[in-house]
């Protein structure tokens, strides 16, 4: 399924960028946002994942943050996540940009984690800025507060907000500057992250998209490979190995 010639460039020297979105984390029980069994199926984002959202009901929105830090920790990495942390550890250059806030990427080993919308696990006070480990089993009020006095929100990307400067800008100069760019498991219909494939592109690079459905980044991807990335990433792996 892998193609002769995706795994002939794919040799030590080739830079790599890698795009994940909520796919990947799919096998591992973490709900997607979009398609049957998304989260936006049965929540509206503007009414839970926007700063005037919190301002006006943070209760709900810090409820369904919990809902989703508690599938989050009862879950564990999945053979897509392992594999794309080997291929930073057989690789010289690799970057993975990952849109997903769940941090498991990083429990798989992954080291350097370009995290475009946030972590989930983490709280960032709304007063002074401080940014802290999630507080739900020490601060169990309903709206919990920081040591400054400030309400403690979330630390992760909301619509409307800019995302950070220099997570951005690290991802889009690794976009521009691959061989081979993967975008795996993700809509590509929230931008910016859904330009970087787009960017690859123009700057040259071989476009493989992995995914279980046709996306509109499908119809630019040099390379589809249809399926689980908890299937297709290993296979994409060993590919790497056969050759040397
Ligand atoms: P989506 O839920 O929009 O898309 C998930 C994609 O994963 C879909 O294209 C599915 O076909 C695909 N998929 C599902 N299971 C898969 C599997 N096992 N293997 C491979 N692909 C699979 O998630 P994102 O594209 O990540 O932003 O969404 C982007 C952003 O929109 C999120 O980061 C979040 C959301 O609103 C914010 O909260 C700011």
């Amino acid at each position: 399924m892998v193609s002769r010639k995706l795994t002939e460039m794919m040799r030590e020297e080739c830079r790599i960028c890698i795009l994940t979105g909520a796919g990947i984390s799919a096998e591992s029980g973490v709900p997607t946002f979009r398609g049957e069994d998304g989260l936006w199926k049965r929540y509206r984002p503007e009414e839970l994942a926007t700063p005037d959202a919190f301002a006006r009901n943070p209760e709900l929105v810090w409820e369904w943050y919990r809902y989703r830090r508690g599938i989050i920790r009862g879950v564990a990495p999945n053979p897509g996540h392992y594999a794309l942390a080997e291929l930073e550890r057989r690789f010289s250059a690799v970057t993975l940009i990952t849109q997903n806030v769940d941090g498991l990427h990083r429990r798989a080993g992954s080291r350097h984690v370009l995290e475009l919308h946030g972590n989930i696990m983490q709280d960032r006070c709304q007063r002074c800025g401080a940014v802290s480990a999630a507080a739900d089993a020490r601060n169990a009020e309903p709206v919990p507060r920081c040591r400054c006095g400030g309400l403690l929100r979330p630390h992760v990307v909301w619509f409307g907000e800019p995302l950070p400067q220099q997570v951005l800008a690290d991802a889009q100069a690794a976009a521009e500057a691959c061989d081979i760019f993967l975008a795996v498991g993700t809509s590509a219909r929230v931008y910016p992250a859904a330009a970087f494939p787009l960017l690859a592109i123009r700057a040259g690079a071989y476009l493989v998209e992995v995914n279980t459905e046709e996306t509109p980044l499908s119809g630019e991807a040099n390379e589809v490979l249809t399926g689980k990335s908890g299937d297709i990433l290993p296979m994409l792996l060993a590919g790497t190995g056969e050759q040397r």
